[in-house]
């Protein structure tokens, strides 16, 4: 059995982790590195937060803090995140870690003695008041391409373009607002273009990479690949190891994937066991879609420099929405890890986000297809299966398994349905078809049904007992199939079923896949059942989904994520899929001018089915009527706001609130909903 290394990428130590972190990469990633581990594969499966970076560096300036605190905060909450998602790493390391530094130190240093690491005088910006030059994000302005503001000194969020911070106009420090000067600094670049050739012929020929990796790293490689600053000029960092490269640290990007190795390097330590012969054999990498580039480019191109192996293959999850929105930290659309798991066992997360679409289809969590599918398909189908077989055994077979009789057609085909299914399930896996292969367990369970019905024991244990024997002894070995198959997918749901067929290490190695097939032998025993999977009430979802619409209502300019509330910080690009925080930013007057705030009048005024908080209003600004869906139900009825005068922002880009479009927004209070208005003012007035 061979030796797999498996890694899902580093999250940063900058914010908690949210449903859209752990469906894209750590689910999946656990997933598959439990299934090998039951197939009976040496799996090394490691990972660790990524703590350098200039948001990490902005933040703990911005807070008054060590960069180092910062990062340890955030990786004991995403260290505990994971934990109770039952992310089974082997290691969890940091990128702080002395290990880290010195293998990246020494990667550095490999690459430059042997050329692939050449110097250059750049222009840089400059903040003489602060005294120091603005990498990143230290610096921000106007996108050069699309003309937004607030285009950081690497990326312009609006376009999504990468930049120069020196491209940036009317650039300005992040800091002290300072318009920085542009210096001469001398950089470290990595050879990436000599690497052209042997980058597009290794996407190309690599025939075990997804069509989602395949096609955009090849897209990116036909373009050319140009030289790779490798540098920065600021203290948060892994410093570079070179005479007279004081001050500069080694780029974020240019050490991160060496996290993989460092953490495993780590684990050796601990384990006396060599990382080196997991990563020759087979690595592979889960990862986000927002970095296929780096990990499709920047990393081969990388270890071919300093002739490593290279990994097998990458995975990369696509996004997550919410309720059809783009997540955002800062609106805090979102929902946390640990909020959820306060609710519901881990299980039915790693259910739903799997089950919910393939890994390479973005998709959307909403609350009411969570419930539909809990509902339907974990307690209608996989949990009314067992419990009816469970509890038909204890009533008519007082908890035994019975003998069986020569078996009929439809037995026999029951038969290889369960003994095929470890067979089938798992080539999915194998093939990295998470959502296929539950998919195919659940069609499991519905056969089962059916089959139960069909059979009727519960007539037949009289009329031809013979019959229903048979029939309980196949539900209790598909039972039996389907609790170790759902192993990888929902550990915890496995083991209750496991322990009600009360099996143990002396009957069946509970941990083999290849085993799941084989029977249980008549006479065997089981435990008393338990109810496995609890419905979901229409109030619980209805109170998550106010939780969650009433801060994106009337009072979408003022709430806090949860996590800010509690540290005072708000975590920001903790996902490429999220906005970065804009709240506590000074705006200037003509930012305030942007805002189009008029006085309008309610026409008309209904209740949004299935919310307590939300009205769908219309509201006459002169030259047109806005429908608007306000948060303010709480507060006003429908007729007592009707006619009323309101103070409405009608220049707000159009959203969907419970199905229904908001054109614009209504002002009101924060905490009490108290609309904001002025009943002298004539209709269609602008505020100014
Ligand atoms: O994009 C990110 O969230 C990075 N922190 C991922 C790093 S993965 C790897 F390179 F280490
Ligand atoms: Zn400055």
């Amino acid at each position: 059995m061979g030796k797999i290394f498996i890694t899902s990428a580093l999250p940063y130590a900058n914010g908690p982790t949210h449903l859209g972190h752990l469906r894209s990469t750590y689910i999946p990633a656990d997933i598959y590195a439990r299934f090998n581990r039951m197939k009976g594969h040496d799996v090394l499966f490691v990972c660790a937060t990524d703590e350098h970076g200039t948001p990490i560096a902005v933040k703990a300036e911005k807070e008054g803090k060590k960069p180092l605190e910062i990062a340890t905060r955030y990786h004991e909450m995403i260290k505990e995140d994971l934990l109770s998602c039952n992310i089974s790493l082997d290691n969890f390391s940091r990128t702080t870690d002395p290990v880290h530094y010195e293998l990246s130190q020494n990667f550095f240093l490999n690459l430059y003695n042997k050329g692939f690491i050449h110097e250059k005088e750049i222009k840089q910006p400059y903040c003489e008041k602060c005294a120091r030059f603005l990498p990143d994000r230290y610096v921000e302005g106007i996108c050069p391409d699309c003309g937004s503001e607030g285009a950081r000194g690497d990326h312009c969020e609006a376009c999504g373009r990468h930049l120069e911070p020196t491209q940036l106009l009317e650039p300005q420090c992040l800091i002290c607002s300072n318009k920085p000067e542009i210096r001469e600094s001398k950089h470290y670049f990595f050879k990436l273009s000599h690497f052209q050739d042997d980058v597009q012929n290794w996407i190309t020929n690599n025939n075990d990479l997804p069509p989602n990796v395949k096609n955009y790293a090849l897209q990116w490689v036909k373009e050319g690949l140009k030289d790779w600053i490798l540098t920065r000029d600021m203290e948060w960092g892994v410093p570079v190891p070179l005479e007279g490269a004081e001050g500069k640290i080694i780029y974020v990007w240019g050490e991160a994937f060496l996290g993989y190795l460092s953490s495993a390097k780590q684990w050796s330590k601990k384990s006396n066991k060599d990382w080196t012969e997991y990563w020759d054999e087979n690595a592979v990498h889960f990862i986000g879609k927002d970095i296929i580039y780096h990990h499709s480019i920047f990393w081969p191109a990388l270890l071919m420099a300093r002739e490593c192996t290279l990994p097998k293959n990458i995975i990369a999850g696509e996004y997550l929405s919410l309720e059809g929105q783009k997540m955002s930290t800062s609106k805090n659309w979102v929902i946390w890890t640990s909020d959820f798991l306060k609710d519901f066992d881990a299980d039915i997360l790693r259910y739903y986000l799997t089950i919910n679409a393939p890994l390479n289809k973005d998709t959307d969590f909403s609350w009411d297809d969570f419930q539909r599918r809990i509902n339907d398909e974990l307690a209608d189908v996989l949990g009314n299966f067992l419990h009816r077989t469970f509890s038909f055994t204890k009533r008519f077979f007082q908890n035994v398994i019975p003998d069986t009789e020569s078996f009929v057609e439809e037995d026999l085909e029951f038969e290889e349905l369960i003994k095929n299914a470890p067979g089938k399930i798992g080539d999915l896996i194998s093939q990295f078809k998470f959502r296929e292969g539950l998919v195919g367990i659940i069609k499991m369970a519905k056969a089962g049904n059916k089959y139960f019905n069909d059979q009727e024991p519960w007539k037949t244990i009289k009329s031809n007992p013979e019959k229903a024997a048979n029939c309980i002894y196949l539900c209790n070995q598909m039972s039996k199939t389907l609790g170790i198959l759902l192993r990888p997918y929902m550990p915890n749901k496995s083991s209750e079923i496991l322990q009600i067929l009360n099996i143990g290490e002396e009957i069946v190695n509970i941990e083999k896949w290849d085993d799941a097939g084989i029977f249980l032998d008549s006479g065997h025993e089981i435990n008393k059942a338990k109810p496995l999977f609890a419905k979901i009430d229409d109030d619980f979802i209805e109170k998550q989904k106010e939780d969650l619409y009433k801060n994106l209502g009337a009072d979408n300019k003022d709430f806090e994520s949860p996590e800010k509330a509690k540290s005072n910080t708000t975590p920001d690009n903790s996902n490429k899929t999220v906005e970065t925080d804009k709240m506590g930013q000074i705006i200037n007057i003509d930012d305030f001018a942007k805002l189009d705030l008029r006085i309008g009048q309610v026409t008309s005024a209904e209740a949004v089915e299935g919310s307590k908080n939300l009205l769908k209003l219309k509201v006459d600004i002169k030259d047109k009527e806005l429908q608007v869906v306000a948060g303010v139900a709480k507060k006003y009825s429908p007729e007592e706001i009707l006619n009323q005068k309101v103070a409405i922002l009608v220049n707000l880009e159009p959203a969907k609130l419970f199905g229904i479009k908001s054109e614009g927004m209504i002002l009101a209070t924060g905490d009490s909903s108290s609309l904001l208005t002025s009943q002298n003012a004539d209709v269609g007035e602008r505020i100014k």
